[in-house]
């Protein structure tokens, strides 16, 4: 089943998945093991997840595991048609680009209506309806994997409030994902996105990373290498001195906005840019956000403040002040690099979603013998994948000799 813009886009979506399958060989060598094994045989899988080639390869691997899979998106912008219209062919595919709100809470239920005895989670939509007013689809549910810091946050808060009903893999924790994925990928990716859409030159602009958490920090340091005059903004101390030991400025936003030609939110928290930053802006500035959700930027004070609004160029909107200043938000303030670009490279999202599939794998095959809780990727699983990974890239290793082993473990000094 499907609800899909355009089957028509299927070839230009095939060749996107093979494009990225051919840089992926930690899902190939999970994938060949899976043929064989089949762990998911008789079970059903779906997931919410942004709908573009690397999951596209994520839900076919699951399928080539024996599952029956479904998939939605996580965000209405960032579902590529042509890649829904080619996995369209091999699984059930509910999403388009640039949904209502109405259409995306649909796709939500109706990929949860296939039942579901695993969940991949983006954020925790799904979580949201299945333990909102969606309660049903939750009857076979043996657990879920959430994939990124805004969903775990969520989870983490239900689950010391007891709401936590099935046990959750907490994906993005592990560190071959947020080491890679959040630092590398989206200090990447968040480049890539702006400098298509905008066209511009980011030597020489003074650019404002809000958060130095690990996406923060990726952000800030390819924008150091592009030749930005880096400022980051920050609320927790910690963050805020590595910020400027790794030599950037540190300031509040209020000052930042006065200064900043281009500014990225990725902090995962809301309103970290609003009316009183507006106000003081400079004509010309340039946002956008890079956090899961599209409230860091206000949306709404940019519609209160502004005299008149337009499109400035596709996937961004101007917004004119009485006083003549124009800013010029990407992509609606949804993240930036998945809503105007195609999301972290292909080898990056390798090591997440080989979390991913490893940890679906370890949910059916403890099936309801976890307890509900939220659970860290187990080490044995992202050692493997560190091992795998650098077996790709022909790295070698030294490895610790016994007697090593008993000195890194024990008291004793030996002379
Ligand atoms: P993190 O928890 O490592 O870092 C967030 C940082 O923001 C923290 O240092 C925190 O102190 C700071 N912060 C919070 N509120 C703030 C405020 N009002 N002003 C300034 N700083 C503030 O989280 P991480 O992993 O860096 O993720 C951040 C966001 O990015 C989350 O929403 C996450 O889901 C999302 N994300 C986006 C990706 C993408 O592809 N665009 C990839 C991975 C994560």
């Amino acid at each position: 089943m499907a609800e899909i813009r355009n089957p028509q886009l299927a070839l230009s979506g095939m060749q996107k998945i093979d494009w990225v399958r051919a840089h992926m060989p930690l899902l190939d060598s999970i994938e060949k093991r899976f043929e064989k094994e089949k762990p998911f045989a008789g079970y059903r899988i779906s997931m919410s997840i942004h709908l573009e080639a690397k999951t596209a390869r994520l839900a076919l691997l699951l399928k080539a595991g024996g599952a029956q899979v479904a998939i939605t998106g996580c965000n209405p912008l960032s579902t590529q048609d042509d890649v829904a219209a080619a996995l369209a062919n091999e699984i059930d595919v509910y999403a388009y680009h640039a949904a209502t709100p109405k259409e995306y809470a649909r796709h939500l239920r109706m990929a949860l209506g296939h039942k579901p005895h695993v969940f991949i989670d983006d954020g925790g939509d799904f979580l949201n309806l299945l333990l909102g007013d969606e309660t049903e689809l939750a009857a076979n549910i043996i657990g879920g994997c959430e994939e990124t810091t805004t969903g775990i946050m969520r989870i983490k808060a239900r689950d010391a409030a007891g709401l936590l009903p099935f046990p959750m893999f907490n994906i993005n924790d592990a560190d071959c994902k947020h080491l890679f994925d959040n630092r590398y990928g989206t200090g990447q990716s968040v480049w890539d996105g702006i400098t298509r859409t905008t066209n511009l030159t980011i030597a020489g602009r003074t650019v404002v990373v809000a958060g130095y958490g690990w996406c923060g920090k990726g952000v800030s340091m390819r924008a150091k290498g592009l030749g930005a005059n880096v400022i980051v903004t920050e609320v927790d101390p910690v963050k805020a001195i590595e910020a400027v030991m790794d030599g950037f400025r540190v300031m509040p936003m209020r000052e930042a906005a006065k200064v900043g030609d281009l500014f990225i939110t990725v902090t995962g928290c809301k309103d970290v840019i609003t009316k009183e930053h507006f106000e003081v802006m400079k004509d010309g500035a340039v946002l956008c956000n890079a956090g899961h959700f599209d409230v860091e930027v206000s949306g709404r004070d940019l519609d209160n403040i502004a005299a008149s609004s337009f499109d400035a160029r596709q996937n961004i909107r101007g917004y004119r002040t009485a006083d003549g200043r124009t800013f010029y938000l990407i992509a609606e303030g949804r993240l930036v690099n998945l809503a105007s670009g195609d999301g972290h490279p292909s080898e990056i999202m390798d090591m997440s979603f080989a979390l991913q599939a490893l940890c679906c794998e370890r949910l059916i095959k403890l099936g309801k013998t976890l307890k509900p809780a939220l659970y860290s990727v187990p080490p044995v699983i992202d050692q493997l994948v560190a091992h795998l990974r650098l077996s790709t890239m022909g790295i070698e290793l030294d490895a610790l000799t016994e007697e090593q082993k008993t000195y890194l473990t024990g008291w004793e000094v030996e002379g």
